[in-house]
């Protein structure tokens, strides 16, 4: 089989590599030429574990191509991907002009049956838009299908999630439509993974409904770990205990500074966009985004409380990045953090294994150094933001010897409370800091 995917942005690259993998030929275009060319070598324009070597090996391999011509994706192909960004608009809602601009292209040069598949987090009820869009625009009467699979990818973790799913969605109108994405699917329905057949405006539907469920799960641990920094209670054991329970689930229950990224907190949002233009509450929802925005102003708090006044103090941020293994700061507690430092007099400098390029081009004033210890040298507080791997396991008295003040804020849990104290840290944490 010969797919289309339009987009190279996260989506649309880990989808087409995926599936090249799997044996289908695939062309992935995208308008932006200089990314296409380097594409073509394996140049993957953004920080994904196993990304490079896939594009590589299948492009060496004939099965993925690149292209900056749609018109190569949509003739070729039977089934044709929509992976292109969907930003937020100022609202909230999301912009669907480049799905448009897609739609009508797709519709200009389909010549043959073809099923136009969304991959892209779309609002419920764009499955239908793009059908009216390219029946606007189209020459002759061609038949099609139109098709919703929305993607479950972790950055970071996007491969293993893509090869081994706990679930596909497909949300599509016809036999022939469903027929044709299971085939695409066959080593997935091969290994057993479930596979969820519905109609577009539902599989639309989970997708928002998934994301924001995980939101809702960080943001009531967040709530619960500050409830345990004020009664005694350890928040770890909490949720490993509550996680215990088959119906709860351990996993997303890890508190932190709030979640970010470029999924839960634009996906929560347009969620409630989409109930409220149909005058639904969705009370819980709105909870959890209106709880990680105060989880976000309370690390700040913290740490303006534990200095006085940050005003002319230096801070160390270690970990720039919305989660380890990516370069994404979008959305990024960070930026929360950092802003409200700089907004505020302190001096600050900062540390991320692949993320310093994208947080220079936002706070050039930040001062970026090459590694952890470089940036806690004469620093009144040390803020760890992200859990990459290499800050697990710090030279701790190394660290303490180079500080100005030895207070620590690690947000991400990684250390033990005792540990920490017994080696002279102010150490502050998420829902951990006041057990005895
Ligand atoms: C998320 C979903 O997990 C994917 O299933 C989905 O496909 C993707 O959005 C998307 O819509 O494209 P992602 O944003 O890459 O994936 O990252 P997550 O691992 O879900 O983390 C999101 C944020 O929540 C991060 O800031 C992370 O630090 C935070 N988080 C996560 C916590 O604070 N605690 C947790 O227990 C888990």
């Amino acid at each position: 089989m010969h797919i289309g995917i339009i987009g190279t942005g996260y989506v649309g690259l880990v989808t087409g590599a995926c599936f090249s993998e799997f044996g289908v030929s695939v062309t992935c275009v995208d308008r932006d030429e200089q990314k296409v060319k380097a594409l073509k070598k394996g140049d993957i324009p953004f920080y994904e574990p196993g990304l490079e070597e896939l594009v590589k090996r299948n492009v060496a391999e004939g099965r993925l191509n690149f292209s900056t011509k749609v018109k190569d994706a949509i003739e070729s192909s039977l089934a044709i991907f929509i992976a292109v960004g969907t930003p937020p608009r100022g609202d909230g809602t999301a912009d669907l002009s480049y799905v448009k601009e897609v739609s009508e292209e797709i519709a200009r040069y389909m010549d043959d049956y073809k099923i136009i598949v969304t991959k892209s987090t779309v609002p419920v009820g764009t499955g239908k838009k793009i059908r009216k869009w390219i029946k606007e625009k189209m020459n002759g009467n061609v038949d099609f299908d139109i098709a919703s699979n929305p993607e479950f990818l972790r950055e970071g973790s996007a491969i293993g999630d893509f090869m081994r799913p706990d679930r596909v969605v497909i949300g599509a109108e016809s036999p022939q439509a469903i027929a044709i994405m299971r085939d695409l699917y066959r080593p997935l329905y091969l290994i057993e993974t479930p596979f969820v057949i519905t109609n577009i405006e539902t599989a639309e539907l989970i997708k928002y409904s998934s994301n924001s469920f995980l939101a809702v799960k960080i943001s009531f641990i967040n709530e619960i770990a500050n409830l345990c920094d004020l009664v005694g209670a350890d928040v770890h054991i909490v949720a490993r205990a509550m996680g215990l329970d088959k119906r709860i689930g351990p996993k997303f229950l890890h508190p932190g500074p709030g979640f970010g990224g470029s999924c839960f907190p634009k996906d929560t949002v347009a969620l409630l966009h989409l109930a409220g233009e149909r005058d639904a509450e969705l009370g819980v929802v709105e909870a959890a985004v209106k709880a990680n925005e105060k989880q976000r102003a309370l690390m700040f708090s913290r740490l303006k409380e534990a200095l006085g006044d940050v005003s002319g103090k230096k801070v160390g941020i270690l970990g720039l990045s919305f989660k380890p293994n990516t370069n994404d700061i979008r959305e990024a507690p960070s930026l929360y953090m950092i802003e409200s430092l700089l907004n505020e007099g302190a001096k600050v400098q900062a540390y991320d294994p692949v993320a310093t390029p994208d947080m220079k081009a936002v706070f050039p004033k930040v001062s970026y150094k090459k590694d952890a210890y470089e940036t806690v040298k004469g620093v009144d507080a040390l803020v760890l933001m992200t859990e990459w791997n290499q800050f697990r396991n710090l030279d701790l008295a190394r660290i303490k010897s180079t500080m100005k003040s030895p207070n620590f804020f690690d947000l991400r849990n990684i250390y033990a409370p005792d540990k920490m104290k017994e080696l002279g840290f102010n150490y502050y944490c998420v829902g951990r800091n006041s057990i005895k």
